[in-house]
């Protein structure tokens, strides 16, 4: 019994020491309200849904999200996320870029986007297969666009 007493201290103890670990969190990006993206309002509202969290600057703390080492996993997941792909400064991308990202978006909407462990504890974020296709298809019409 004691030894269980001692290790529950010690876990106890590492995680209150854990809360003074802290990633900086950058400010996000400058942006301008002009340079979100514009979808047609179906695919914004899936945009907003089930990505924004990660790829814009419109992230939604959740109260988890300050707990170490919680906390770590998310800021981390969230400031890469925008580093690939942030909507909220689409405008100042340039062709290439769009063009790479239309790419991104029509083949990880497939399966790996959203992130499944980000799905579980974001039902919201779910896409139904409709939803998926719609973006999808969203996405390609962008290149076609721009082959012409
Ligand atoms: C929980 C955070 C999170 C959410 C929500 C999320 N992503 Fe991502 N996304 C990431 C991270 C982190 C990366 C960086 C590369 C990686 O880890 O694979 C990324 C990378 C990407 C990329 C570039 C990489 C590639 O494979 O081309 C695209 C495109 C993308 N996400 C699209 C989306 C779309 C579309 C949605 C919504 C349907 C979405 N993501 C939702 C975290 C997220």
């Amino acid at each position: 019994m004691k030894s269980l007493k001692i290790a529950a201290g010690w876990l106890l103890g590492t995680f209150i020491l854990l809360q003074f670990v802290r990633i900086d969190m950058p400010p996000p990006p400058k942006a301008e309200p002009e340079e979100e993206i514009e979808a047609p309002s179906e695919i914004a509202a899936i945009l907003e849904r089930s990505c924004y969290d990660c790829h814009s600057n419109h992230t939604r703390w959740p109260w988890y999200s300050h707990i170490s080492p919680i906390s770590l996993e998310i800021k981390s997941h969230v400031k890469n996320g925008r580093n690939w792909l942030n909507f909220s400064i689409w405008k100042s991308y340039d062709e290439e870029k769009r063009r790479k990202l239309y790419k991104g978006i029509a083949r990880s909407v497939e399966w790996k986007m959203p992130p499944a462990d980000y799905m579980l504890l974001h039902k919201e974020a779910r896409l139904s297969p409709k939803e998926r296709k719609a973006l999808k298809e969203w996405a390609m019409s962008h290149l076609e666009e721009e082959k012409r």
